[in-house]
């Protein structure tokens, strides 16, 4: 509802823009660094890390560092970190196993947050592509992903996860039935106070070009996503996938990417009123970088403006590689 305006000069708007002061006191959307969960990389080794061509300034890190990273975005008032981990080539399998490994990498740097910040919120990533020696985040069977025999793996996955003390799971492959699953065994183990944040609206898009570099998928990635991801001209699906997902046991939501999809932010917020949170995906920050990089933007500015976007469409929250960054400015 918007309320009637006086016709000019009963009303001018620009009053209200005329000074800091009063554009402050009539601000609707604002940011804090509370609003903020970092993705981060994990990668084999000690006290090392390395670039990551496509996502300038964001490195993958050796399960040490991830704690030291993880310590200083804490104090830096996020109140979250979400692991994904990297896998090379060579070591990808097509039965996925180390995704329910115990002590794979992803697990120990979820135990090495929580012994470092046991206060911080610990997100994981639930799919099989960081592992697959296809580079899908389902198995592949005859050149199809099959959705019930990944959701069983899936289960595991997020088992292992909850036993290294993840606080919130993310399910972001997109198989049918995951949630409901994921939940069940959750309650069955005694993981009651285990959170879901699903990946409920998740597209097929261009803009994970730069994460699957990240975590070494691109090398393995044969064929596209398009069969289990959402087709990106689709918008009633995404509610739809919503309540589906909140009907089988998630606690949050999420929109991804980002930017190209806060009409779904929108929809899915004032539809539901659930926690709401977005994914400014790699290839989002692949992009203001690049602009930035080259003096064609200012890359503060735009970075904050663009996470300022997700709260006016109504987003609780974001994943951003820009967290850090951003909650710098805003404790400035
Ligand atoms: C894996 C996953 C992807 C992202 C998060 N989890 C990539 C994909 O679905 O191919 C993308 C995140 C980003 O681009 O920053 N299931």
């Amino acid at each position: 509802m918007t309320a009637p305006i006086a016709p000019f000069p009963a009303a001018r708007p620009r009053r209200l823009r005329a000074t800091p002061a009063l554009r402050a006191m009539v601000r609707q959307a604002r940011l804090a660094p509370s609003d903020f969960i970092l993705p981060m990389f994990v990668q084999d080794g000690h006290d090392s890390e390395s670039v990551i061509p496509s996502m300038p300034e964001v490195t993958r890190k050796s399960v040490d560092r991830i704690a030291a990273a993880a310590r200083e975005a804490w104090a830096l008032g996020i109140p979250a970190v979400c692991i994904f981990p990297y896998t090379p080539l060579s070591a990808r399998t097509a039965d996925c196993a180390m995704a329910w490994d115990d002590d794979n990498i992803a697990n120990r740097a979820i135990r090495a947050v929580k012994d470092a910040v046991p206060e911080m919120a610990v997100m994981t990533d639930i799919a099989l592509d960081p592992y697959n020696i296809d580079g899908h985040d389902g198995f592949v069977r005859d050149g199809r992903i099959v959705n019930d025999e990944t959701v069983e793996a899936l289960v595991k996955m997020a088992l292992a996860q909850a036993r290294a003390g993840a606080d919130i799971l993310g399910p972001s492959d997109m198989m049918d039935g995951r949630v409901g699953a994921i939940r069940k065994a959750l309650e069955s183990e005694g993981f009651r106070d285990v959170a879901i944040l699903s990946y409920s609206a998740k597209y097929a898009s261009a803009f994970y070009g730069p994460f699957r570099d990240a975590v070494g998928a691109s090398a393995a990635l044969k064929g596209d996503k398009n069969t289990y991801q959402m087709d990106p001209g689709n918008s009633d699906e995404a509610l739809r996938l919503v309540a589906r997902d909140l009907a089988e046991g998630a606690d949050m939501v999420m929109v991804k990417p980002g930017m190209p999809y806060l009409d779904i932010c929108r929809r899915v917020k004032d539809a539901f009123g659930v926690p709401t949170f977005a994914y400014q995906v790699s290839g989002e920050y692949a992009m203001l970088k690049a602009a930035a990089a080259n003096g064609w933007l200012d890359g503060d500015k735009v970075m904050m403006e663009s996470l300022l976007a997700f709260r006016r469409a109504g987003c609780d929250g974001i994943l951003t590689y820009f967290a850090c960054d951003a909650a710098r400015i805003l404790g400035a």
